[in-house]
């Protein structure tokens, strides 16, 4: 448990102060004190209202930032971005939020675990957030950390310092990449150009599209389909599929079957031609008789 209000403390008694001082200062000039009282009530007024302007910090926990900093990273991200400003067409930006501001934390740890779905009349983009952002495996504990990295997000003064406010994920394992790569070239049936591409498609798909789609192409309840033994996927060659990613498809759209958009690049504006062939590549091995390349590269 965190034990650090998360909330800035108000401060009632420091504004009481002041006024009280204020009142005073009245007091005196109405009982016709003279100038040099005058001058005292001003100064002392002065002092009130300098005390009033500092802040105690109330300093967020920084093991709770720091754990929800590394949740945020591989759950969040994909969405709201490595700085919490957020994706275009996906998530919105959480450094300057008024819904985060307002919220307490309560609020906020229930609105992260619920997600909003798109016809949520809160939600602006018509994008949905799926619960937990599609992570079940975040616990209750994780989501309050998460909370308060969002808080340090949005109040970076309460933060220590040398504590990072940046969400990257950590980088893959040796060993992560050897599987990887020994996957794509199985799926390559031994081809290593192809394996290359594959492997590329790979760790594109999962920062560009897993958020959505889900590891390996399942899909998400809520957002994308499942890739996975996809018939529209079938149905097209290497440069169709490539025209789709990069136009999406928009809930406006007569083929749009779920109401949520399917963002442009799937919001990754910096995915170039070359980058989603190769994503096209990786799912192509997510279909049973896993056809390969049909136009090349
Ligand atoms: C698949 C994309 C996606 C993922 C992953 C995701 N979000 Fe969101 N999130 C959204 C979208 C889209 C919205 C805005 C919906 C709207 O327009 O109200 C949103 C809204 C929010 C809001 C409310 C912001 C506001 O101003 O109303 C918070 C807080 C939030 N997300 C936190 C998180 C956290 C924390 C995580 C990780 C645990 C996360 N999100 C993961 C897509 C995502
Ligand atoms: C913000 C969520 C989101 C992201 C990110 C996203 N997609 Fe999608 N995608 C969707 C939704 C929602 C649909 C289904 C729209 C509909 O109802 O037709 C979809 C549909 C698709 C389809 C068509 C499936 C079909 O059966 O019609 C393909 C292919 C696809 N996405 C590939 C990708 C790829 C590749 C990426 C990454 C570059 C990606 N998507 C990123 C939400 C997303």
């Amino acid at each position: 448990m965190n034990a650090t209000p998360s909330t800035p403390i108000p401060s009632p008694s420091r504004e009481r102060f002041a006024l009280a001082v204020a009142a005073a200062v009245s007091l005196a000039s109405l009982a016709g004190m003279g100038a040099l009282g005058i001058a005292v009530g001003w100064s002392q007024r002065q002092i009130a209202v300098d005390f009033a302007n500092v802040q105690p910090v109330a300093w967020l926990d920084s093991g709770a930032v720091s754990r929800g900093r590394e949740a945020f990273a591989t759950t969040c991200t994909a969405c709201h971005n490595e700085d919490g400003k957020g994706r275009p067409g996906l998530g919105r930006d959480l450094t300057n939020s008024a819904f985060v501001r307002a919220a307490t934390d309560d609020r906020l740890a229930r609105m992260i675990a619920d997600g909003r779905a798109a016809d949520d009349p809160l939600n602006i983009t018509k994008v949905a957030m799926p619960p937990r952002g599609g992570n079940d495996t975040l616990s209750e504990a994780d989501l309050r950390d998460v909370v308060m990295f969002v808080r340090a997000l949005q109040e970076p003064a309460r933060v220590a310092r040398g504590v990072s406010l940046v969400a990257r994920p950590a980088a893959p394992t040796e060993a992560e990449i050897a599987a990887a790569a020994e996957m794509a070239l199985a799926a390559a049936g031994g081809d290593e150009e192809l394996a290359e591409y594959i492997a590329s498609g790979t760790k594109l798909y999962a920062s560009s599209c897993i958020a959505c789609h889900g590891a390996a192409g399942v899909g998400m309840k809520g957002n994308g389909k499942a890739l996975v033994n996809n018939e529209f996927i079938q149905g097209l060659d290497d440069d169709g599929l490539l025209a789709f990613i990069k136009r999406g498809r928009d809930p406006s759209d007569p083929r749009n079957t779920t109401g949520v958009g399917m963002p442009s690049k799937g919001g990754n504006p910096a995915l170039s031609d070359d980058d989603i062939l190769d994503i096209v590549c990786y799912l192509r091995t997510l279909q049973p008789d896993k056809p390969v390349a049909t136009t090349g590269k």
